[in-house]
């Protein structure tokens, strides 16, 4: 049976996200100011500090205390090994820390990233970019907001009139980064230029702002940019696959644009990567 969400739940739901981002936040930029404890995940630079766990452990602990009967999907404490148990219940997915990379290294795009879905589609998004006091927050069909700014994406109409972000990852298998180097030459040649953050929540609200164009990434997990996705869904940007279909929160990629037009061509230039298969 489908789950229903009142207006006034919604809201309820966006705020309680809005409040356990902000100590999240809170949390998040006491310790980048502090020596980090750094350990390894399945890789030499896929890192995970002691910060990552606690704000995890702590939202776990909240979420279960106000909706004892919400389920709960966070980097740490999912077995990457086993398929996600997704369901059309609320489903909060979190992202603790996302940039750990940048966090390390004292970057400051650094986020804490939170996602309410029903029926498997997001409807709450929030990204707290604490080091930098940016509080990104959206409601499905209301929106998107930067501490309290309506967003709106870029009009830009053409690829080669675009900034493109396109991010590395952590996979540095020699297929993949033949794939990524392709992908880097054909970015370039065909837009204004290439950023890249090191932070999938960070470049969605990138996309949000209108800071740049298009977007596409390989290798990512649904805590890492379902709040994002909505935020920028709701500042008017093109969420989709990047074979053409619709973005699959479950799918490791996604591909943005600021308009269809603008998604569409990045996508037609971009050599397709599945992470999982060389
Ligand atoms: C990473 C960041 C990065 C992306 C990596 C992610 P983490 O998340 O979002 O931008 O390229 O694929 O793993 O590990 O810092 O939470
Ligand atoms: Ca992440
Ligand atoms: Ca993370």
């Amino acid at each position: 049976m489908s789950v229903q969400v009142s207006p006034s739940q919604l809201k309820e739901y966006h705020d309680f996200a809005v409040e356990v981002a902000t100590k999240a936040g809170e949390m998040i930029k006491k310790a980048f100011f502090q020596k980090k404890v750094v350990t390894n995940k399945g890789n030499d630079i896929d890192l995970v500090t002691e910060t990552d766990k606690a704000v995890e452990k702590w939202v776990i602990g909240v979420i279960k205390e106000r909706y004892p009967d919400h389920r709960f999907i966070g980097e740490e404490t999912t077995d990457l090994d086993a398929p996600f148990d997704f369901r059309d219940d609320l489903t909060w997915i979190v992202d603790p820390v996302d940039g750990t990379n940048n966090f390390v290294h004292n970057v400051p795009e650094v986020a804490f990233s939170m996602g309410l879905t029903a029926n498997k589609k997001v409807i709450v998004g929030v990204v707290n970019i604490p080091v930098l006091d940016l509080m990104y927050t959206s409601m499905r069909g209301q929106g998107s907001y930067c501490n309290g700014r309506k967003l709106a994406a870029s009009s830009v109409e053409e690829l080669k009139q675009s900034m493109v972000i396109y991010d590395t990852g952590v996979l540095r298998a020699p297929w993949n980064v033949d794939k990524m180097l392709q992908n880097v030459r054909n970015i370039v040649t065909n837009s204004h230029g290439l950023r890249s953050y090191g932070a999938a929540a960070v470049h969605c609200c990138k996309m949000a702002e209108g800071y740049a164009q298009a977007w596409v990434e390989y290798g990512l997990y649904c805590w890492d940019f379902v709040a994002g996705l909505l935020i920028a869904e709701e500042a008017g940007v093109y969420v989709m696959d990047p074979d053409g279909g619709p973005c699959d929160l479950m799918g490791n990629r996604i591909l943005m644009g600021c308009t269809e037009k603008v998604a569409r061509e990045l996508a037609a230039i971009i050599t397709h990567h599945d992470m999982r298969k060389p």
